[in-house]
């Protein structure tokens, strides 16, 4: 394989800093935390989970309205999370497990206290007012156009020193950058310069598709979508401003860019199936978010995730390779969103059995459900404008790590509430039950690295009875079969040929299996075909 390659065999493993480990005593994870931590992530032995890249959510400077989501500073590490000479041997210490290292690229928008945008903002002819996307009120005062937030509200702030609104489609506290100008560009790409120099390996790149919009920036079609009727964002259909005609140039300049270094480019897109391929052009892994949108949030259901991911391979470009993605810091935790345990072991199986490459996202390896947030307890951007039902603050709570007071992972109060599971639901007390969730990730991410038909072999659905999805995946003669239930009941499956158990998601199976297997409800199994 090509030494770009890498992405393609491994498996991601996401942190979001500020929940990872606390290693100065603030209540916010850091830098050294998460180096203190690498052996756990892998240590080159089966007693670590084994995973391949991290990718790190920003830890740049910032004054934290979105936590960290809004920059001030691209080329410097905040005091909160430590120094560049922390990242430089944090990517050192990576490297020496074999463990690549992926940062968060915000190309989109940077904090209202960046310098660019205190400049900008400063008069209407200073240099860098076209930074930013600035306009006149309309005739009677009010915002230029009817564009909404994604965090709700307005996608406008209106600057009274200058008289005119500055766009913004998150919080007001990050307004978008104006990708049209080249000094904009070229400041851009050399932000990832940068950390390349610095030796990372590649980028997930933030909302990448919403960065180039209509140049007159019309008032979008409006539409009822869920969320609330007074949410101007939800209520609209995005044409002039997601994907919008041209990107694609834009998105090559920085392929361009990650060319000069070798660095993988992952982009989050939040577009359907067909607009995220348009992606693959330039980048290695448009995520795959077709399994945590919103209409698989509340639903366990084998058809559902047969079509989905069979829609999904039928669209993967030829020579071009999949990805799968389960959960983040910006949606509910993925063992809420299924329901129970033995739903999240069997969407640990398929994550690390399907055809494409997998992104885990810290503290699903634990199980770990969503915080206990209360209204009072929000300090997520969304979730205070939104409310407590859209607030993502349920998702980042401190990663669990022992029993010990704050779950080890802080010695004081921490930024957010510690889940009151800590006790039993922590890393080591799941590291020492063989039949952990814990413990089923790291066989599977461990027995996967041995089997090249887990990781590059073709992926078939295969016929199966109701509230089962079934699967094989095969390479030269090597094949798995895997079968997950969604239903109530115990069922009987068929097997194409005799094989061998690997192991179930209860991890309490083993040995071989002649024509047919039966599993329990909410079961996954791994067999090895004869
Ligand atoms: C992305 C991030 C999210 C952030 C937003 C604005 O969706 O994942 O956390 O709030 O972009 O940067």
């Amino acid at each position: 394989m090509a030494k770009r390659d890498w992405w393609k065999k491994g498996v991601i493993y996401q942190i979001y800093p500020r929940s990872f480990k606390d290693t100065t005593g603030n209540g916010v994870g850091d830098l050294q935390g998460i180096i203190d931590k690498l052996d756990y992530l892998n240590d080159g032995t089966e007693q670590s989970l084994g995973v391949d890249a991290i990718w790190i959510s920003p830890f740049y400077s910032s004054p934290m309205a979105d936590f960290g989501y809004d920059v001030s500073n691209y080329t410097d590490v905040d005091p909160l999370f430590g120094d560049l000479d922390t990242f430089d041997t944090l990517v050192e210490e990576a490297h020496k497990r074999n463990i690549k290292v992926v940062v968060d690229y915000v190309p989109n928008h940077t904090s209202n206290e960046h310098p660019w945008f205190r400049e900008s903002r400063s008069s209407k002819d200073n240099p860098k007012r076209d930074w930013y996307i600035w306009k006149d009120p309309k005739a009677d005062g009010s915002p230029p156009n009817n564009w909404g937030s994604m965090f709700g509200g307005r996608a406008w702030t209106f600057d009274e020193a200058t008289g005119q609104y500055y766009f913004h489609q998150f919080a007001p506290e990050q307004p978008d950058l104006n990708w049209r100008n080249p000094k904009v560009r070229e400041a851009m790409m050399n932000v990832l310069r940068f950390w390349m120099a610095r030796g990372v390996d590649g980028f997930r790149m933030d909302v990448v598709y919403v960065i180039w919009k209509h140049p007159d920036m019309p008032d979008q079609p409006t539409v009822a979508k869920g969320r609330s009727e007074t949410d101007a964002f939800a209520q609209q259909q995005q044409i002039y401003s997601f994907n919008y005609e041209g990107i694609q140039d834009i998105m090559g300049e920085i392929r361009a860019t990650l060319d000069e270094y070798d660095a993988v480019g992952i982009a989050e897109l939040w577009l359907s199936v067909e607009d995220r391929m348009k992606y693959y052009k330039n980048f290695e892994m448009p995520f795959n978010f077709d399994l945590i949108t919103e209409d698989m949030r509340d639903s366990w259901d084998a058809a559902l995730f047969r079509e989905k991911i069979n829609a999904y391979e039928a669209a993967i470009p030829e020579g071009k390779f999949p990805n799968y993605v389960l959960g983040n810091h910006d949606i509910p935790r993925l063992a809420s969103r299924y329901g129970s345990e033995e739903r999240a072991c069997s969407a640990a199986m398929m994550l690390l059995t399907l055809r494409g490459t997998p992104t885990l996202y810290a503290g699903d390896e634990l199980g770990m459900v969503n915080g206990e947030i209360t209204t009072e307890q929000i300090v997520d951007p969304q979730g205070l404008i939104l409310g407590v039902e859209h607030t993502r603050d349920v998702t980042r709570t401190p990663f669990q790590w022992d029993a010990s007071a704050y779950a080890g992972f802080s010695t004081t109060d921490t930024w957010l509430p510690v889940h009151s599971n800590y006790k039993t639901r922590n890393a080591a007390t799941l590291s020492e039950d063989e039949q952990s969730i814990l413990s089923l990730y790291r066989k599977l991410i461990w027995y996967r690295k041995t089997k090249p038909s887990l990781i590059i072999g073709s992926y078939e659905s295969l016929e199966s009875p109701e509230n089962t999805f079934v699967y094989t995946r095969t390479h030269n003669g090597e094949a798995h079969w895997i079968a997950i239930t969604f239903g109530a009941k115990a069922v009987s499956i068929d097997l194409p040929s005799s094989g061998e158990i690997v192991f179930n998601s209860l991890l309490n199976r083993a040995g071989a299996v002649a024509n047919s297997v039966t599993l329990q409800s909410d079961e996954a199994i791994l067999i090895k075909l004869a």
